[in-house]
């Protein structure tokens, strides 16, 4: 339960002051930068692709965390990989391939994550739980940032997390959307070990003495 890792979301950020947000997110306890990439089609809007991948992985001094909300995410997963991504989460709901595609990631070292939408179950995924290095579980239905976490989503976590464990495997889980201080110490005793965060973190007063804050919960987890 320890170790957790925070990865804020850049969707959030100041676009106008990209360079400096990513400095502050650079000089912060964050473990990864969290990019979410939308094409208008798997979800109603459309955030930025792979050219600000690329130049955003110039200035990130901490691992990319690609989450593709993309229809066909098979045919640019070379290129997200190309830009600098650590690892990869593309939805179950967006192909046929998914084990496949996981494969795929694993052979070209990155982390291989498969995201599934809040209507998606968690048995959805365990036919191919082995596999996966990382499943992404989105606590709002995605396209957006800043909307209010799903409160069923600890179920789901608290479940996945015991079918891990049931299997002896070493499953990361992501919780993406609507986290904040207020829902992160559930999220962590119901089994999470990498927590997106946007709105929380860059719409705070003081994005890195939050980011500390979300940190900090490690050391409360000890206990547990
Ligand atoms: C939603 C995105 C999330 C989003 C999280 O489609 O996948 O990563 O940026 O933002 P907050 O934390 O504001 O809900
Ligand atoms: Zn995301």
């Amino acid at each position: 339960m320890s170790n957790f890792r925070l990865a804020p979301s850049i969707l959030a950020a100041d676009f106008g002051r990209l360079n400096e947000e990513i400095q502050m997110v650079n000089s912060s306890k964050a473990d990864w930068l969290h990019v979410d990439v939308m094409d208008g089609v798997f979800v109603p809007n459309i955030s930025f692709g792979q050219m600000l991948v690329s130049t955003m992985n110039k200035s990130c001094t901490k691992p990319l965390d690609v989450h593709l909300m993309i229809v066909e995410p098979e045919k640019y997963v070379d290129s997200f990989i190309d830009c600098g991504a650590k690892s990869i989460s593309f939805h179950i709901e967006a192909t046929n391939h998914a084990h496949k595609l996981i494969h795929h990631l694993k052979e070209k070292g990155v982390i291989a994550g498969v995201a599934i939408n809040p209507q998606t179950t968690a048995e959805s995924l365990y036919d191919i739980l082995e596999d996966l290095d990382m499943v992404c579980l989105m606590s709002v239905n995605p396209g957006f940032g800043g909307q209010k976490f799903i409160y069923r989503t600890l179920e789901k976590t608290r479940k996945l997390r015991a079918e891990a464990n049931a299997r002896n495997l070493d499953l990361l889980i992501e919780i993406d959307g609507g986290v904040g201080l207020h829902n992160a110490e559930s999220l962590l005793k119901a089994g999470a070990d990498v927590l997106v965060a946007g709105s929380s973190v860059f719409k705070s007063e003081d994005p890195i003495a939050t980011i500390a804050k979300f940190k900090a919960l490690e050391i409360n987890n000890f206990d547990l």
